[in-house]
Formats: C-alpha cells, sequence, structure tokens
C-alpha cells in the first residue's frame, strides 16, 4: 500500500500501533473473545483499562494527586459551557483571552454564567498572532486560554499566568496536549477533545484540581457537574470505552518514544523544517506571526506576490491535486484562512513533512 500522510486538522492522523490494536479490540479485547465494543463499561477488563489510561495520563503529564482525570463526552465544546458553569459564580468575573474561534466561542458561552472580561483580542487581525499584553481583571476567578489556535496556527509559548494569585488557569488545550510539559503551579483546570493528539473523537479529557469544584453556588444539572464525575469515576453515564481504549494505545506508543520532552524534540524538528520551506519557497507564505507559530497546526497559502487573484483558485487546486497524487492528504487552509493547512500533530511521521516539504520544491505553476 502506498503510503498515505494524513494532515487533516481534526480527528487526525494516529499511530499505526495503535490503530492496529484498535483493529484487534474490535474482535478480540485482550484475549478475551469479546470485542470491546460490546464490553460492559464496569467490566473488570474495561475498568482496568480505565485505570492504566489514568495512570498513563499522570505519568507523562506529571499530573499532581489533588487533581482528578475524568474521561467525558461533548466534545471540548462541551466544556466552554461547562467549565464557567461549574467554576464562575454568577456576580463574579472570569478573564478570556481572545486568541481564535474556539478561544471566542468559550467565552460566548462564559457570558451566561457570569461576567466575562476580555483579556486580550486578536479578533481584528485575523487571529493571526497571540496578543502578548493581557489586561487582566485583579478579581477574576480563572484566567481562560487556547494554548493553541489549531484553525490559526498560532501557540502560546510561555502561558500567562493570572495576576490575581487566588485564581488559576482554565487551559482549553485540545489541539497540543501530550506536546509539552505543563507547569501544574498555576493551573485549575485542562480539557482536550481527544482527537487531535490523543486519540479518536469521542472523549475529553479533563483534569481538574478537586478543591475548585463545588464552589459556583448555583444548582447544576447532574451530568453537567463535575462532582458527579469525580463521584461516579467517570462512569456516571456510559464512557466512551473505545475511544479511551484507542487513547491508551496512542499514550503508550507515545510513552514507547520517550514521553513528552522526547516529543517535544521530534516535534520541533518536523515543524522547523516545514517553516524553513514555507520562508524558503517564492510560491508559499505562512500566515501566523513568525514568533507565534504552532508547532501543530501550520497554516499558509500562495505568495499573492507569485499568483494572481485570478490564478489562485485554480492554482490553490492544483497544488492540493498535486500533493494528493503522492499520497499527502487534507491540505486545503480552513476557509476563514484559505490556502493550505498542514496539522502535523505527535503522529504525525517525520517522513510526511518530509514529502511535503518535496511536494512543495516540485511544484510548478
Ligand atoms: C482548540 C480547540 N478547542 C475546541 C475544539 C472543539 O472541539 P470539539 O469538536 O471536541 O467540541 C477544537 C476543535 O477543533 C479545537 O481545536
Amino acid at each position: 500500500m502506498k503510503a498515505i500522510y494524513n494532515f487533516s486538522a481534526g480527528p487526525s492522523v494516529l499511530p499505526q500501533e495503535a490503530l492496529r490494536a484498535a483493529a484487534e479490540a474490535a474482535t478480540n479485547f485482550n484475549q478475551t473473545g469479546m470485542s470491546l465494543m460490546t464490553m460492559s463499561h464496569r467490566s473488570k477488563p474495561v475498568m482496568d483499562m480505565f485505570a492504566e489510561t489514568e495512570e498513563l495520563i499522570r505519568e507523562l503529564l506529571a499530573v499532581p494527586s489533588n487533581f482528578k482525570v475524568l474521561f467525558l463526552g461533548g466534545g471540548a465544546s462541551m466544556q466552554f459551557c461547562m467549565a464557567p458553569m461549574n467554576l464562575l459564580p454568577q456576580n463574579a468575573v472570569a478573564d478570556y483571552t481572545d486568541t481564535g474561534a474556539w478561544g471566542s466561542k468559550a467565552l460566548q458561552e462564559a457570558k451566561m454564567f457570569g461576567q466575562v472580561n476580555v483579556a486580550c483580542s486578536s479578533k481584528t487581525d485575523n487571529y493571526s498572532y497571540i496578543p502578548k499584553d493581557l489586561q487582566q481583571s485583579k478579581d477574576s476567578v480563572y484566567l481562560h486560554l487556547t494554548s493553541n489556535n489549531t484553525i490559526f496556527g498560532t501557540q502560546w509559548k510561555e502561558l500567562p499566568t493570572p495576576i490575581n494569585p487566588e485564581a488559576y488557569q482554565v487551559i482549553d488545550a485540545s489541539s497540543d496536549i501530550f506536546s509539552y510539559e505543563l507547569d501544574w503551579s498555576r493551573i485549575g483546570m485542562v480539557y482536550a477533545g481527544a482527537q487531535k493528539n490523543a486519540g479518536p473523537a469521542g472523549v475529553t479529557l479533563v483534569i481538574i484540581r478537586e478543591d475548585i469544584v463545588g464552589k459556583s453556588g448555583r444548582e447544576i444539572p447532574t451530568i453537567l457537574d463535575y462532582a458527579t464525575h469525580i463521584k461516579g469515576a467517570s462512569m456516571y453515564n456510559t464512557p466512551p470505552v473505545f475511544s479511551v481504549y484507542v487513547m491508551n494505545e496512542t499514550l503508550k506508543w507515545l510513552k514507547s518514544l520517550g514521553g513528552i520532552k522526547a516529543m517535544q524534540a521530534i516535534n520541533e524538528r518536523k515543524a522547523a523544517k516545514l517553516y524553513a520551506e514555507i520562508d524558503a519557497n517564492p510560491l508559499f507564505k505562512g500566515t501566523a506571526a513568525k514568533e507565534d507559530r504552532s508547532l501543530m497546526n501550520v497554516p499558509f497559502i500562495l505568495n499573492p506576490e507569485k499568483v494572481s487573484a485570478e490564478q489562485k483558485e485554480s492554482a490553490e487546486k492544483s497544488f492540493l491535486a498535486f500533493c494528493k497524487d503522492r499520497g499527502l492528504e487534507t491540505l486545503a487552509g480552513h476557509r476563514v484562512v484559505g490556502g493550505f493547512r498542514a496539522s502535523i500533530y505527535n503522529a504525525m511521521p517525520e517522513a510526511g513533512i518530509d514529502a511535503l516539504v518535496q511536494a512543495m520544491k516540485d511544484f510548478k505553476i
């Protein structure tokens, strides 16, 4: 079979090892003779698998013991409302950083539950950079951050901390979790839809400091209350068992490579190769501010100095077709940025980057 490299922003490339394990578990999970999809979440093999997955997460991310690890449904989008519903009392204020479409959605949801202070925004520049100057409120409960902006290809190189010493960070790490070590000293909660760096869609990882739960002063529907899921060990309702299993295998693969530090070095090398070609090749141009460039999502366009407005659409189509012919898939950019986007998450092999760089070198208009 010809090698295919899938540059999709999410759901995204997964390690072959995890996919092969998933294929086996679909019919015979851990030599039980049963498909994992048919097994009770309360059966011993499944409970053991959940415990092992939590252990892997704790080990890889060095999660402190006063944090709970939850496997929830509803996607990262559900956390946009669940976080403020649980954490933000009605008359209190939370700081939000408007660094992309997802952060913007998160802050809109939070307005339903309390006061929102937009601490910074790069919206007027189509979110092409990360504003460094934050106007935080001194009494905010938390500072919400999107660590990596999947659509615009920007990433915080250092996550800002709240100015209120009592406040904590709430981080949407959907598109870069497990790609660098987290500093837990100011974190209250980290959440991530799994379907980019951690597994398939269906499970959302929430890592939350236990003492911040139960302080909103409002009644919360049972299923949306973090306390419910802490008490039920993520099994208050039927959890997405198969997705958690693929996450488990993805994390085992990450551990076998040497863990997050080793992965980070590989990701830095991969991204550097691709950005070097974008900067050197006169046909292409990056869209994100250089100092904020993401190691996970790399948006680029055809250089308007080389490709006229009339040529653009057909030239874009022919580059995508040229790439597809070489097994380089899903490179079309998000509609709000245009051009192309190469998502090069943990599981994208370096050979995929090399193949894309070669295609960029070989492509002629
Ligand atoms: C940074 C970020 N946050 C949130 C989401 C939404 O995730 P979900 O589709 O799991 O709700 C995405 C999806 O692409 C994302 O990239």
